[in-house]
């Protein structure tokens, strides 16, 4: 039995998005197929996810000068501590399902705020004499983005940087892979939207079987 972490970064649900789309399209056959697995949705814009602050640096100092978590502040204890429970959570998890829109280039800031959270030394990576090493090598990923112009080929490939970051992090943690389903093209060219839609769907549903 596996458990899915399925990582959503967008306000808006499936009626309104074109990754929510597709991203519910995937995991509803992902769960038909795989039954007895775990999903646990972490809608980022829901969650509490704190950013690296002057707070958490703080309480980080306090811990690291040897004194214990009590001696924080409350606003330290809350966010270190909830720092804490998003990476335990994230590193509990065997395939990672990441939805994201395309926003000038890159993803919604929540996620890396949400990517913050996680890259902690001795849970998703480690350092040794050689560099860092990713400790997530027996994990699986994917990244399901819409975007509204064309990014999988052509004169704008270069600029993407949501998809792009989200392979480099996931390689640094160690995972072998970051497979990437889009749905793109749907604002450069509004008349084939709704086929550019339905098409990515079924992509979704089919990944779904087999991921
Ligand atoms: C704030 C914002 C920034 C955007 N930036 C880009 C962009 O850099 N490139 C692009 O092709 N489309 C861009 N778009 C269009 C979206 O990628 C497109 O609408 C996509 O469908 C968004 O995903 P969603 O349908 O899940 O919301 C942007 C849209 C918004 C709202």
């Amino acid at each position: 039995m596996a458990k899915v972490l399925y990582i959503t970064a967008h306000p808006h649900d499936e009626s309104v998005s074109y990754s929510m789309a597709a991203g519910k399209a995937f995991i509803e056959s992902y769960k038909e197929a795989n039954p007895s697995d775990e999903v646990v949705h972490i809608d980022l814009y829901k969650e509490n996810i704190p950013h690296i602050d002057a707070d958490v640096f703080a309480g980080w100092g306090k811990l690291q000068s040897g004194s214990g978590f009590d001696t924080l502040s409350a606003e330290e204890q809350a966010k270190v501590g909830r720092l804490n429970e998003l990476s335990e959570q994230f590193i509990s998890g065997d395939k990672y399902v990441f939805v994201s829109p395309l926003w000038n280039f890159s993803f919604p800031p929540v996620l890396k705020a949400y990517i913050d959270s996680v890259a902690v030394a001795g849970k998703t990576f480690k350092y040794t004499e050689q560099g860092p090493v990713g400790l997530l090598t027996d994990k699986k990923a994917l990244h399901i983005q819409a975007r509204g112009g064309y990014y999988s080929e052509g004169p704008a490939a270069e600029l993407e940087a949501g998809h792009r970051y989200l392979s480099t992090i996931a390689s640094f943690f160690g995972i072998p892979s970051l497979e990437g389903l889009f749905v793109e093209g749907h604002n450069a060219e509004p008349a084939k939207a709704e086929q550019i839609k339905a098409d990515a769907i079924e992509r979704a549903k089919a990944l779904g079987k087999t991921f």
